[in-house]
């Protein structure tokens, strides 16, 4: 029987591939055999994220600069890419921010600025690398988005979890349009992980580190790493007949309803 979770042979780019969940998921593609590339804003920080790779794993990671809330910086990144590395297989948008503010005083810039990148952002990224899948007539696209596209909370996220609402049904509705292509779409929606994003709010506050650590069935918090199952499944041939599904490794939070 073939190997259905192998990704030799197959190439990633990872948008956000130097933030906590997306080194993460570089990791586990490049560690089952993929090729990968990752992509974000800050140079110093891939660099970092490629090192740690490297010495993890012993795999070599491309690194490449991106603005994706930026439309041209985007089409650069997808030409780059493809000259670099050959093809594209499998794309993954872990890139995104918190903007949290009170829903009474919401700056609407701010607004903007947060759907920009997790929603305009990843539309855009999705856009662009498909149209390479088409053309391959194969394609995996990942979505990090959250337990919060499903489940609200107060806390000022009104914006953060509209966004991930958004890129659920952006994923759901791009499985359709792009399924005559065998391009399959869905996403990951990960709990509280403890990465860059969360380290200050949950250091600062221990008492809300606790409820929400006591919130989840199992009993921990999320790490990083827990997105790599999900992640290499989603990536590899095992799931090519899921597609527009949000899979949930969030520790049974959203079994709870
Ligand atoms: N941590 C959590 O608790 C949690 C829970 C549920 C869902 N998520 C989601 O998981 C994803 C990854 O989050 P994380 O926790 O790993 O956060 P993180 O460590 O802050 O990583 C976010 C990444 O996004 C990149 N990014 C932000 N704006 C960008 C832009 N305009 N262009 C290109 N890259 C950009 C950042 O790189 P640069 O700043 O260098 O550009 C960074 O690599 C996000 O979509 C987040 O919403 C996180």
């Amino acid at each position: 029987m073939k190997d259905i979770f192998s990704l030799q042979g197959k190439n990633a780019i990872v948008i956000g591939g130097a933030g906590g969940i997306g080194q993460a998921i570089a990791k586990g593609l490049a560690f089952y055999g993929a090729k990968v590339g990752i992509a974000s804003r800050k140079l110093e920080n891939l660099e970092k994220a490629a090192q740690e790779i490297q010495t993890d794993i012993n795999k070599e990671v491309k690194i490449f600069q991106v603005d994706s809330a930026n439309e041209d910086s985007i089409k650069a990144l997808a030409g780059k890419v493809v000259a670099e590395m050959g093809k594209v297989d499998i794309l993954v948008n872990s890139q995104g921010i918190n903007i949290k503010q009170s829903a009474l005083e919401f700056q609407m810039d701010q607004w903007d600025a947060l759907f920009n990148v997790n929603v305009k952002g990843v539309m855009m990224c999705c856009k662009e690398f498909a149209k390479i899948m088409t053309k391959q007539n194969y394609g995996k696209i990942i979505n990090v988005s959250s337990v919060r596209g499903a489940r609200a909370c107060g806390g000022g996220n009104s914006a953060y979890n509209s966004s991930k609402g958004a890129v659920d049904m952006m994923t759901r509705t791009l499985a359709v349009e792009l399924a005559p292509f065998n391009i399959t779409v869905n996403a990951v929606g990960p709990t509280v992980t403890e990465t860059p994003m969360m380290t200050k709010l949950l250091t600062d506050n221990p008492a809300l580190k606790e409820r929400l650590t006591g919130a989840h069935p199992l009993g921990r918090l999320s790490v990083p790493e827990d997105m790599i199952g999900a992640a290499v499944f989603l990536a590899s041939d095992a799931s090519n007949y899921v597609t527009g599904q949000v899979i949930y490794p969030d520790g049974g939070l959203t079994a709870i309803g």
